[in-house]
C-alpha cells in the first residue's frame, strides 16, 4: 500500500491549479443514464473514485469513453439497471444513480451504501423522497428495489434535514417526471447548482437551484449535451490551508473564490492575507494564525470537507480554538493522529478543543478517510523531522495527483509505492 513521505518546514509558493470537482463529477456522470444521446463532461478529475470503468454508470451497460478528463457517456441500452454491491462498497455515492434509473427505465436496484468512517449515512431521505414522486420501494437482502412502470409523477418533497447527494438524486428524478416537483429544503452547494446546468442543457427545466426551494417541471426526455463541471472548491481550500499553515504565499488558480467564502472569511480572522482576483486566489501567511472557531453547516456555511485540515492548522495556531461538527457523527479520526505528532486537542462529543503548539513533530500516522488524510499532508508539512502517512488510498479517492501539486510549490513529498 502506498505511503507519503513528508519532510516539514517548507514555505509553499508559487502556483497551483485546482481540478474539477469530484463531488461535481459522479451526479454528472448519474446523469448522464437520463438520455440515450451521449453527453460529454470535461474536467472530469483523475481521481480513484472517478476511474469510469469501476463506476456504477459503467455497470448499467452505458458506453463510456475516457480521454484524459473528457468523458464521453452513452446510455443508450441500459441493459442492467442496477449498482451491485461490489461497485458501491467501493463507491457509496453508487447511490445516486437511483433516482436516474427508476425515471428512465421503471426500475432501479442499488445496493446500500452502509456506514463509512465519518458516520452511519443512511440513504432514507433519498428513498422517501423518490417514494413522493411514486416510486414504489422496497428493501430486501441490502438492496433497495424502486419500480415505477408507468413513470414517476411529480410532487411535493421536503426534506428533514438537508441533503447533498438526496437532493441530486431526486433532481434527477423529477426531470422525467409527469408534471411539477417543488423540492423544499434543498441542499444549495455548487455541486447541486452545477448538476442542474447540465440537466438544463440536456433540456431539463429547472428552477431555483441554489436556493433551499427548487421546482422542476418534468419533460417526456432529454438529450444529449457537452458540460464542463465547476473546479473542486474543497481541493481548492485544501491548497489555501497547505499555504496558510506552512506560513506560504502560493496562487490556487482555475478556482471558484464564491465557493470558498466561508472558508475565506475565516483565513482572514486568523491572519491570512487573501486576494480573490477572478479564478484565482492568492493567500500569503507571514506569522502564525490566530486561533479562530469554526462550526461546519450545510452551504453556504463552512464545508465539513475543510474542517480536518482547518483543524490541523488551528494545532499550531495562538491561542484556543474550538471546531464544532455538525454534519456527520464521527468525523474527528484525524485527532488522535494529530496527537500523535504533538498536537493538544480535547474532543467533548461533536466538539474539538484545539490549544495551539509551537510545533509539531514528525512521526508515523494512519490515515482513516479522504479529508483526515489531508489533515494529515498538511500537518507533516510544516511537523519538524520526517514524517510517514500511511494508507494514502483515501486522499487518492478525491484529490489528482496531490502530492505531485504540492512537490511544484515547493513541498519535501514523495509517495513511496
Ligand atoms: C455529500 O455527501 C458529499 N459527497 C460529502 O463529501 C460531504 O461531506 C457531504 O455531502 C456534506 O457536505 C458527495 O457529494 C459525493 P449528506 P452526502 O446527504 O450527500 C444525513 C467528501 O469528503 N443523511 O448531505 O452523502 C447524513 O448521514 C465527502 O468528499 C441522512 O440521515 O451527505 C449526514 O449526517 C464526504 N439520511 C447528513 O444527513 C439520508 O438519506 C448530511 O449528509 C441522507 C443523509
Amino acid at each position: 500500500m502506498d505511503k507519503f513521505k513528508i519532510s516539514g518546514g517548507h514555505p509553499l509558493s508559487g502556483e497551483v491549479p485546482v481540478s474539477g470537482s469530484k463531488n461535481s463529477a459522479l451526479p454528472a456522470l448519474a446523469a448522464c443514464l437520463l438520455t440515450d444521446e451521449p453527453v460529454t463532461l470535461k474536467r472530469i478529475p483523475q481521481a480513484r473514485e472517478l476511474q469510469t470503468r469501476e463506476m456504477p454508470v459503467a455497470h448499467t451497460g452505458a458506453k463510456i469513453l475516457d480521454r484524459n478528463g473528457t468523458v464521453e457517456v452513452e446510455a443508450r441500452d441500459l441493459e442492467r439497471p442496477e449498482a451491485p454491491y461490489d461497485v458501491v462498497k467501493t463507491m457509496r455515492a453508487s447511490s445516486l444513480v437511483l433516482g436516474p434509473l427508476v425515471a428512465r427505465t421503471g426500475r432501479a436496484r442499488v445496493s446500500m451504501p452502509g456506514g463509512c468512517a465519518i458516520g452511519a449515512r443512511p440513504i432514507n431521505l433519498h428513498v422517501s423522497a423518490l417514494e413522493h414522486l411514486g416510486a414504489e420501494i422496497q428493501q430486501s437482502h441490502g438492496y433497495v428495489e424502486a419500480v415505477a412502470l408507468d413513470g414517476l409523477r411529480g410532487g411535493e418533497v421536503h426534506f428533514d434535514r438537508i441533503t447533498v447527494t438526496g437532493t441530486e438524486d431526486v433532481l434527477m428524478a423529477a426531470v422525467l417526471a409527469r408534471g411539477e416537483t417543488v423540492i423544499r429544503n434543498a441542499a444549495r452547494e455548487p455541486e447541486v447548482t452545477d448538476l442542474a446546468d447540465l440537466l438544463t442543457k440536456m433540456g431539463a427545466r429547472i428552477e431555483g437551484a441554489g436556493t433551499s426551494i427548487i421546482r422542476v417541471e418534468g419533460v417526456e426526455r432529454l438529450h444529449g449535451t457537452e458540460h464542463a463541471i465547476i473546479p473542486d472548491r474543497i481541493e481548492a481550500g485544501t491548497f489555501l490551508l497547505a499555504a496558510a499553515i506552512t506560513r506560504g504565499d502560493l496562487m490556487v488558480s482555475d478556482c471558484n473564490p464564491e465557493h470558498v467564502g466561508a472558508l475565506i472569511m475565516k483565513m482572514r480572522q486568523a491572519g491570512a492575507e487573501i486576494n480573490e482576483d477572478g479564478d484565482s486566489i492568492r493567500v500569503r501567511c507571514p506569522n502564525s494564525a490566530k486561533a479562530v472557531d469554526v462550526t461546519t453547516e450545510e452551504y453556504p456555511g463552512f464545508a465539513t470537507d475543510l474542517q480536518a485540515q482547518y483543524m490541523a492548522w488551528m494545532t499550531v495556531a495562538r491561542g484556543i480554538s474550538f471546531v464544532t461538527e455538525t454534519i456527520f457523527e464521527n468525523r474527528f479520526m484525524h485527532a488522535p493522529e494529530l496527537t500523535r505528532m504533538g498536537a493538544n486537542i480535547r474532543i467533548e462529543g461533536r466538539q474539538a478543543i484545539i490549544a495551539g503548539e509551537e510545533q509539531l513533530m514528525g512521526t508515523q500516522v494512519i490515515a482513516s478517510d479522504l479529508r483526515a488524510s489531508a489533515s494529515l499532508v498538511l500537518a507533516a508539512l510544516i511537523a519538524k523531522g520526517e514524517s510517514t502517512i500511511h494508507r494514502v488510498y483515501h486522499i487518492d479517492r478525491g484529490y489528482e495527483q496531490i502530492e505531485r501539486k504540492l512537490a511544484q510549490v515547493g513541498a519535501k513529498i514523495e509517495r513511496v509505492q
